[in-house]
This record gives C-alpha cells, structure tokens and sequence, in this order.
C-alpha cells in the first residue's frame, strides 16, 4: 500500500497549482486591455514615426501651422485644364457652338452621347427629353398628393430640353450644364467622364432637332423620300 503523503506536500502541491494559473492569467488580462504604453511592442511595423497629424502645430512656420497651402501657382497633375474649350465649353469668352479638337461629330459619337443620355438623364428628362422620367414623374405624383413637404423636401419639374430657351443653348453651355449642373440640377462632372459629357451635350442637340426640324433640314436627296414616307432612321426604306 503506497503511504499518505504528508499533510504538508498536499498542501504546497495545491498552492503550487493555484500560483500556475497567475502568469496566463496576468497575460490573457494584458492582452485584453488597450493599453497606448503597451509595454512589449512585438512588431513594429510603421506603427512610431515621426509625423504632424491634422490640424497639429509646427513651430517650424511662422503661422505655426503644420498643414501647408500648396504654393501658390501648384498644378496637380493632369489637372492643367488650360483648353477652355475642352474643359469649360467656352471660347473667346462666350459658349461653344463646335466640339473641342480631337472630338468628331459621327454617328458613333452620337450613338454613345445617346446611351449615356438613356443612362444618366432620361430618369429625369425622358428618354425624348420632354422631363417627363419616371423619377420625375414619381416626385411630382408625390409631392401632388402630399398635404405638406414630403419627407422634409421638395421638387422641380426636370426641364422640357426641348422648352425654347433650352433648344437656344449652344453645345458649350449644354456641355457645361452636365458638367456643372444648374440652379437646382446637380453636376455631373464627376461621375461622366469628359469625352461622355460632351458625347451627351451633342446628342441632347440631336435630340432638340428630332422634335424641331424642318423640311430645309432634310437632305435634298432624300427628301422627295420623306414626304413618300419612305424615310425610316434617316435611310430608305
Ligand atoms: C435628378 C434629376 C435630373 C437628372 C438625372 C438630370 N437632370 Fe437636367 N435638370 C433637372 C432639373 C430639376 C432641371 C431644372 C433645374 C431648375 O430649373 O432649377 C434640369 C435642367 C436641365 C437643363 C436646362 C438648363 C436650363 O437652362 O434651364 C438641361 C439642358 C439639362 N437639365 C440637361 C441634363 C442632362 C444632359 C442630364 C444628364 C447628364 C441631366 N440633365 C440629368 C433634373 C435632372
């Protein structure tokens, strides 16, 4: 029969049980705790790096300011943008009536001006610009049924492009509107890229004369056909 230990090693063999749990304990309870002095950093990485963080102060400048103006007269790049025609719709001072060099009016060009109108306007203009989109639409339904604003907010009736002061804007300003919006229209600059915006103002102009065109616009050759009725997409049937 194997002996009793004594009372003694029964009790230091538990008090030397109880003491392992400590240093997991200790460290599981460091681990958890955010701690900015954290005493052993493992890796590194870029994380301690001399640097101003926003709106810090650098006694360096007068000012005391760690953020900088860039110096006057800086271009970021490929932000010149010097050709106003291109950039701004604009020449001499007054809007375009041409597309900017290196742009060609063909039926490409239209064709693409067209889809990214049907993408990008006619939710509120319409697909014949008659600001008749079904966005449109639903704002005004909504805002005719509701005793107040609706939701906190307001609408305005997309434009007719096809109103007489509209069909008056020439390419330029038209360029300018998608870019920039106007009054309560947002600007589409940042979302359609330069070509597209164009490609849209000159097919917004297509657009006008689809609905205003008279007989003098017809090719001569073609005419005789059209009163025929034997015109179809501008070829014969
Ligand atoms: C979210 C709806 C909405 C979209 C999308 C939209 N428009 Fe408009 N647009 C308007 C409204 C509203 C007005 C009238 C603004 C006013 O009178 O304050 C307007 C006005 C215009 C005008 C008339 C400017 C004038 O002189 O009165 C033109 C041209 C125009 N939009 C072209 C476009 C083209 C091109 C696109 C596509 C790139 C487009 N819009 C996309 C809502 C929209």
């Amino acid at each position: 029969m194997i002996p009793k230990p004594p009372r003694v090693l029964i009790f230091l063999g538990v008090l030397a049980g109880l003491a392992a749990i400590v240093p997991p304990a200790v460290i599981a309870r460091v681990r958890a705790t955010p701690d900015e002095n954290r005493a052993v950093h493992m890796f590194f990485d870029m994380d301690f790096q001399p640097k101003f963080k926003t709106q810090a102060v650098n006694p360096l400048f007068a000012d005391g300011r760690a953020q900088r103006y860039a110096v006057a007269g800086t271009v970021a790049r490929g932000e010149t943008d010097l050709d106003t025609h291109l950039h701004q719709g604009v020449v001499n001072g007054a809007w375009a009536e041409s597309l900017p060099a290196g742009l060609e009016m063909t039926d490409a060009f239209l064709a693409r001006g067209q889809q990214r109108f049907n993408i990008y306007c006619s939710v509120c203009h319409g697909y014949a610009g008659f600001g008749d989109g079904t966005v449109n639409k639903r704002a005004m339904e909504l805002m005719a049924n509701a005793e107040g604003p609706v939701y906190g907010t307001s609408w305005v009736q997309a434009k007719s492009l096809h109103d007489p002061v509209v069909r008056e804007h020439q390419l330029g300003m038209l360029y300018n509107v998608v870019t920039n919006g106007i009054r309560n229209m947002a600007g589409y600059g940042a979302q359609i890229d330069l070509e597209d915006r164009w490609a849209i103002a000159a097919y917004v102009k297509a657009l006008q004369l689809s609905q205003n065109a008279s007989l003098q616009d017809v090719p001569t050759e073609l005419r005789d056909n059209l009163k025929k009725g034997n015109l179809q997409n501008g070829e014969v049937k």
